[in-house]
This record gives structure tokens, C-alpha cells and sequence, in this order.
């Protein structure tokens, strides 16, 4: 069992751990002096962390690659506001000693719940063939044990294992909210759309020892191996019209929305539209929401540039906080200046009048 989880550094703050990691990147760098030192970025399933290590490195540069498990004895201190991990000793584990599960993060929703919901939905379809289209993915075992444990993204958004079940319930919930506003869009396609346009993860990504690409996922990416997917389970669905399964592959084809990012073709239909923007929402939301938990220790309302979205983030919540608690300790001063008994009048405070800005909001 491993003894120390990345989103524990806090309560390791300046004491030396010994615990074991998956190196999710690896590079040799020169110190000043031009002698080498590791720069490692250590992952587990609660998270990631910076790791140097800068002394006697040379008997261990070709010791381990990326991917590989090691353990690790060392410092953890703070850089920068940031938890790092400076190495004192480290050794490549065994294929034995290495429980997987304690290195690739996992949803901490139920997967067979998840799992419901998304049958629930097919459940309610109107249209006979797309329902026993995706019924007949979803009875594929072989599919469905996948479908249930893939990552939607290697590190994008939902890069965990459950991830694409995750999104594709959640994108399920907003396709179902979204279309009962627009009476020119036909659910069942969306819906059709929303459930196959990420299946192709589940062969373009491996996520057994750590979320990479596989060779035919590297090569061909995931919209192509969907086509594939498809292609393989109509030849199975008696009458299925051909004119809906050339809207099913552009839905699939066109859902990156732009040249740019991959589709060959831009969204040409409403379904493919909307299926295009609600799937950009769905993972930067979550990709936003991953940043603040990962940054969570930081005090400060600013996070650190989010590759992914290219911009720092605004937790909204700690500046609405950080505000309120301002407000209060001007006005607090402010009292304690004008009447030293106000505190003892009874009366609220202004601050304390203040609404919550953030639950009104959401209100
Ligand atoms: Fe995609
Ligand atoms: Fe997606």
C-alpha cells in the first residue's frame, strides 16, 4: 500500500516522505556548474508534483524512463507557493511491488451509476434505429468495459478513468436541457451524436499503466477510428437509413468545430452545431474545475496559466471571498476607531448585512 498520496503534501510541509510515484515526464538538465541534475514531474492518482533531484545523479539518468514507477525518499517543501519534492534517493519498482490503482486518478463518481443514467437516456429515444444503434454499443461487452473506464482525454479534461462516461453523461444532461429550448433540433440524433462522438478514445488511448496514445490512436486520432466503430455496428442494425448514417458521420466527423482542431469538416447541421459548443463546454468547464482543485492550496484568487485554455484562471469564489473578508475587516477597524462599544450594541455589522454575492448568484 502506498504511504503518501500528492494531495497530502500539506501535512508533509518540510519533512522527508518515502513513497513511490509514476513519472510522468522526465528530462536531464545542466546545474551552473554544467554537472546534470533530474527534473521529474512525479504523478499519483490524487495528483502531480514538481521533484528535483541534483546530487550523484549519473548512476541514476539511465536508471528509469517515462511511465516507469519509482520510490522515492525525499524533502517536500514549497517553490514559489508550489509543493515540490526534492530527492534524496530513488529506485525503479518492480513489476510486483506496483499496485495501478494507487497511480491513475479515477472518477469518484459510481461508475455503474453513471453507467444508468447514460441507459436511462437511450431508454427515452423516439427513433427506433438510433436506439437500437446505441443500445447494441452498449450491449457490446467488450465496448461497454471500456466505454466505462477510458479517460475522455489523455490530459486535456476529464483525464481520469471514468472520465469519458463522465463527460458523455454530463454532455447527455446539457444535450437534453439545451434541445428542449430549440424545437428545430431532433434529440435523438443529439443524443446519438453526444454518445459516439468520443468512442474512438477508447482504442486511440491506453490507460493501464498511465494515459498515453496508442500507435493506431497516434496515427489516426479518435474520429477516425469512430467511423470505423460505427461503420462495424450498422452492418448489424437491420433498414438503418443511410441518409441518418451520414448525419451520425458528420456529427462524428465536424465535432471539433474547427479546421484547426482537427475536424475535417465544419458543423453543417443544427445537431452538429449544437454538439460542437456543448461539447467545448462540458470540457472546459471541467477543465477549469480540475485547474482550481489542483491549485486549491493557493491563497491567492489567481491560478497559475492553464495550458489547456491558455490563460490563467479567476476563482471566482475565493476573490468574492477574499473581498467580503476585506470588507468586514475595514469595516471592523472602522467601528473599533468610531465606538469602541459597537461590538457591544447588539447591532449587525454592515459587513454582515452584505449579501453573499456568490449564493445570490447561483440563486
Ligand atoms: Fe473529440
Ligand atoms: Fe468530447
Amino acid at each position: 500500500m502506498k504511504e503518501f498520496f500528492i494531495c497530502d503534501c500539506h501535512l508533509q510541509e518540510n519533512k522527508v516522505i518515502t513513497s513511490s510515484f509514476v513519472v510522468a515526464s522526465k528530462q536531464v538538465k545542466p546545474k551552473k556548474n554544467g554537472e546534470p541534475y533530474l527534473a521529474l514531474t512525479l504523478a499519483d492518482r490524487s495528483g502531480h508534483l514538481e521533484a528535483k533531484m541534483w546530487d550523484n545523479v549519473v548512476e541514476f539518468i539511465d536508471a528509469f524512463e517515462q511511465d516507469d514507477f519509482l520510490k522515492v525518499k525525499g524533502l517536500i517543501n514549497k517553490y514559489k507557493n508550489r509543493f515540490q519534492l526534492t530527492i534524496h534517493k530513488l529506485r525503479r519498482m518492480e513489476e510486483a511491488e506496483i499496485d495501478y490503482a494507487d497511480y491513475l486518478p479515477k472518477t469518484s463518481k459510481d461508475i455503474g451509476e453513471l453507467w444508468q443514467t447514460l441507459g436511462g437516456f437511450v431508454a427515452t429515444f423516439q427513433n427506433p434505429h438510433l436506439k437500437a444503434l446505441v443500445e447494441m454499443f452498449m450491449a457490446d461487452s467488450e465496448i461497454a468495459e471500456a466505454y466505462r473506464n477510458a479517460p475522455a482525454a489523455k490530459s486535456l479534461h476529464h483525464a481520469y478513468i471514468g472520465g469519458l462516461l463522465d463527460h458523455v453523461v454530463s454532455l447527455f444532461r446539457v444535450c437534453d436541457l439545451v434541445s428542449g429550448n430549440y424545437p428545430q433540433i431532433n434529440r435523438d440524433l443529439l443524443l446519438t451524436g453526444a454518445f459516439l462522438h468520443d468512442i474512438g478514445k477508447i482504442r486511440e488511448l491506453t490507460y493501464n499503466r498511465s494515459f498515453s496514445y496508442t500507435t493506431r490512436g497516434q496515427l489516426l486520432g479518435h474520429m477516425i477510428i469512430e467511423l470505423e466503430m460505427l461503420q462495424e455496428k450498422l452492418a448489424k442494425v437491420p433498414n438503418f437509413p443511410p441518409e441518418l448514417k451520414t448525419l451520425l458521420e458528420h456529427l462524428i466527423i465536424s465535432h471539433h468545430g474547427q479546421y484547426d482542431f482537427g475536424s475535417p469538416k465544419l458543423p453543417m447541421f443544427p445537431e452538429a452545431l449544437m454538439l460542437h459548443y456543448l461539447d467545448d463546454l462540458d470540457s472546459k468547464m471541467e477543465a477549469m474545475r480540475a485547474h482550481y482543485s489542483r491549485e486549491s492550496e493557493l491563497e491567492g484568487p489567481w491560478t497559475s496559466y492553464n495550458a489547456s485554455l491558455g490563460r490563467p484562471l479567476l476563482d471566482s469564489r475565493k476573490f468574492l471571498q477574499n473581498e467580503k473578508a476585506a470588507d468586514a475587516k475595514a469595516d471592523a477597524e472602522q467601528q473599533g476607531e468610531q465606538s469602541p462599544a459597537a461590538g457591544e450594541s447588539g447591532q449587525p455589522s454592515v459587513s454582515s448585512l452584505t449579501p453573499d454575492l456568490f449564493s445570490e448568484q447561483k440563486a
